[in-house]
């Protein structure tokens, strides 16, 4: 009963996490503004919501316009009178390395980190006034390893992760919990593309990345974002919630010698 009536911004709502935490979240009775710069996307995820019986609204936006950020946060304000979670899926994949351009890193951090401190800035007087409310933003195990060619994503998740705590720290006295998740490898478009679709081939490749041995599903990681919107996380703010199948945990050893893993033990 906690999400009945509450309202809820995603960002990156047009596909795979962030399409996948709007329907989770208008499952469970929130109604979700549905941000995106993709119509055709966000058109695909409204249309889901609303066919499972939930409500949202779609707000075609770029994260990196402040303006325009706040354009849609105030269309929150006078169309609902309310805003209770946060959730900043957004991203671009741009990787890049000795080859990165000024204008590769403008875009970058414009887009994945300054993008989610507009949304966040522009939704706090909201925020502010919504008892128990949440934001939740996405990082990634890239915050945390180093991976070739990708200076430019990589620092980007890892800020998202200080970003987090730095404004966990300044939001806490309105009662606002800031949190993060860090996903391992998922399967999402953007992942399928790099599999060229083919993900029989791949699953086995990059599952053994993961302890658990195959690719997450973007629900999995809705679920882990719903849990820190909802008030079974009342005491956690500040903090980085790995939803990465075990790739973190891993050292530079691997699995080792799985031929005795069953999957089931
Ligand atoms: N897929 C993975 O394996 C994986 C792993 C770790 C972290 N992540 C993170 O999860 C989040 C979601 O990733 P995904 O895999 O679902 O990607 P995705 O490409 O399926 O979705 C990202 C969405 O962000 C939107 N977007 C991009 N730039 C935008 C902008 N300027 N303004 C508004 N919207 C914009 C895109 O249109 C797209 O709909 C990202 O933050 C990503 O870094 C993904």
């Amino acid at each position: 009963m906690e999400w009945i009536g509450r309202v809820g911004a995603v960002t990156g709502a047009a596909s795979g996490i962030g399409a996948a935490t709007a329907q989770e979240l208008a499952a469970r009775g929130v109604h979700v503004v549905a941000m995106d710069i993709d119509p055709a996307g966000l058109s695909a995820t409204v249309a889901a919501i609303e066919a499972a019986g939930g409500a949202a609204t779609a707000a075609v936006v770029d994260v990196a316009e402040r303006a325009a950020v706040q354009d849609v946060i105030a269309g929150v304000a006078a169309g609902h009178g309310r805003l209770d979670l946060v959730v900043n899926c957004a991203a671009t994949f741009l990787a890049r390395g000795l080859d990165v351009t000024g204008a590769d890193w403008d875009h970058v951090l414009r887009v994945n980190v300054q993008g989610i401190s507009n949304v966040v800035q522009a939704a706090h007087p909201l925020l502010a006034r919504a008892p128990g409310a949440a934001v939740v933003n996405t990082a990634s195990i890239s915050a945390h390893v180093a991976q070739r060619s990708r200076w430019t994503y990589n620092t980007t998740k890892a800020a998202i992760v200080t970003l987090t705590r730095c404004m966990a720290m300044d939001l806490a006295p309105d009662g606002i919990r800031v949190n993060v998740v860090s996903p391992g490898w998922i399967w999402t478009p953007e992942v399928s593309r790099a599999a060229g679709g083919d993900r029989a081939a791949w699953e086995p490749v990059w599952g053994r990345f993961h302890l658990l041995r195959r690719l997450g599903e973007p629900v999995e990681v809705a679920r882990a974002i719903a849990f820190l919107c909802s008030s079974d996380a009342s005491f956690i703010t500040g903090t980085e919630l790995p939803v990465d199948g075990g790739y973190l945990a891993m050292g530079p050893e691997g699995l080792g010698d799985d031929s005795s893993f069953a999957g089931s033990r």
